[in-house]
């Protein structure tokens, strides 16, 4: 079988590891890929924002499946492309994939489906939190606690075109869960908990992901059957009952409060860094399930996920979140693996030969062991051998999860 994975980052290196693990025989193709999927992969020279690229590309392979790993070419309609040529893609439609490209357009959905969310708020005043609608990377929703936050929310949120949506601020746990779509049916997988905040402390400005944990503890197999039909069930069927259905990865970002579980957000493609901690833990074969939920049929698919657990930690360019980091030389990545780490690329490159960074997150270092503290100690202990220069990673990773675990345990 051939996929084609679309996408440079760590979550689709993530994806092209444990695809090449899922028991057929596969052949993965990336479209651009990195170099850490070239190490098991063919990587092809095409943007992902290059819909007509991707198309001929996959025509060229006769890909047997397409998984399309960033949010913006599924906003754009890739899969609508790609579908009209006859061939299977693992992701939303455009227009089902609104529910991650507009803010209003999932609140909408929400209401329609009886999913608990947060209450919208007429005007903007403190404490509340300030979003653009649409896509911003990651970079457009601000919470606001003070007058002085909200007057910087609302001067943020304006360099991003369309509108401003404010809701009331939630406070409770947050959690990542994502499940896979076949327009019908979701099939959870295990839940996860990302670091959006640049420096230890959850301090600093938000970034796509500094690290992510899983599972999550007090969210087990029960509490997740629970939310998957609180929140991906209904919407799904809302989705059907709006001649959208949702086929592909709906990642629900959830609060949960004291009154109980509050949607924050849709993304509706896999998250980054989650992924990297969630497919390491999940067993069965994720190919067929993939291409089953493309053929709109995940009833026979079989997964199941390891009594394990996995840390992720982001090791970033020095001055991430913004991209300027390019061409230090990367080394240590041998000695993390020989330790017992995963490393994930995400902004890497070669050239002439050497391994470098090319700005933003450059690598994502996933521990996995018996515990979270178990996995947290090879994750850090992965990172300590990687070295360039202005190297920057948080600290505290997992780090209130794993002492919770280690105290109850006794
Ligand atoms: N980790 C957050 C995201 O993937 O959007």
């Amino acid at each position: 079988m051939k996929v084609l994975i679309v996408g440079s980052g760590g979550r689709e290196h993530a994806l092209a590891w444990r695809l090449a693990r899922s028991g057929p025989p596969v052949e993965i193709h990336a479209a651009p890929g990195n170099p850490g999927i070239a190490g098991s992969g063919h990587c092809h020279p095409v943007r992902s924002d290059d819909l007509e690229g991707l198309l001929d590309l996959a025509r060229q392979l006769r890909a047997d499946l397409v998984v399309v790993g960033p949010e913006a070419p599924l906003v754009a309609g890739l899969a609508d492309t790609l579908r009209q040529a006859g061939i299977a893609v693992f992701g939303p439609s455009g227009a089902a994939a609104r529910l991650e490209g507009s803010k209003s357009f999932a609140k909408d959905v929400l209401l329609s489906a009886g999913v608990p969310t947060a209450r919208a708020l007429l005007q903007p005043k403190a404490p509340c939190v300030i979003k653009a609608d649409g896509l911003a990377a990651g970079k457009g929703v601000f919470v606001c606690l003070s007058e002085e936050e909200l007057a910087e929310g609302l001067r943020g949120v304006a360099s991003f075109p369309g509108e401003v949506v404010v809701e009331e601020l939630l406070v409770g746990s947050e959690v990542s869960l994502f499940a896979l779509c076949d327009g019908a049916r979701a099939i959870p997988l295990t839940p996860a908990q990302d670091f959006k905040r640049a420096f230890d402390g959850d301090s600093g400005p938000n970034t796509g992901g500094m690290g992510a944990y899983s599972p999550v503890p007090g969210i087990g197999h029960r509490e997740v059957e629970e939310l998957v039909e609180l929140v991906h069930r209904p919407v799904l069927k809302e989705m059907a009952r709006r001649g959208t259905p949702f086929v592909g990865l709906l990642y629900a970002g959830l609060m949960l409060t004291a009154d109980g579980p509050r949607v924050l957000e849709f993304n509706t493609r896999f998250g980054d860094p989650e992924t990297q901690v969630v497919l390491p833990l999940l067993e069965g074969d994720l190919l067929g399930a993939l291409a089953a939920a493309a053929a709109g049929d995940l009833a026979g698919a079989d997964l199941g996920v390891s009594a394990q657990a996995a840390v992720t930690v982001v090791v970033a360019g020095g001055d991430y979140p913004a991209q300027g980091d390019t061409g230090s030389e990367i080394t240590g990545i041998p000695e993390a693996e020989a330790a017992g780490a995963l490393v994930f690329h995400a902004g890497t490159a070669l050239r002439d030969g050497r391994l470098v960074t090319s700005g933003g997150r450059i690598l994502n270092v996933t521990g996995v062991g018996r515990d979270l503290a178990a996995a947290r100690a090879q994750a850090y202990a992965g990172v300590e051998r990687i070295a360039f220069a202005g190297s920057r990673h948080r600290t505290d990773i997992a780090l209130t999860a794993s002492t919770k675990e280690i105290a109850n345990r006794g």
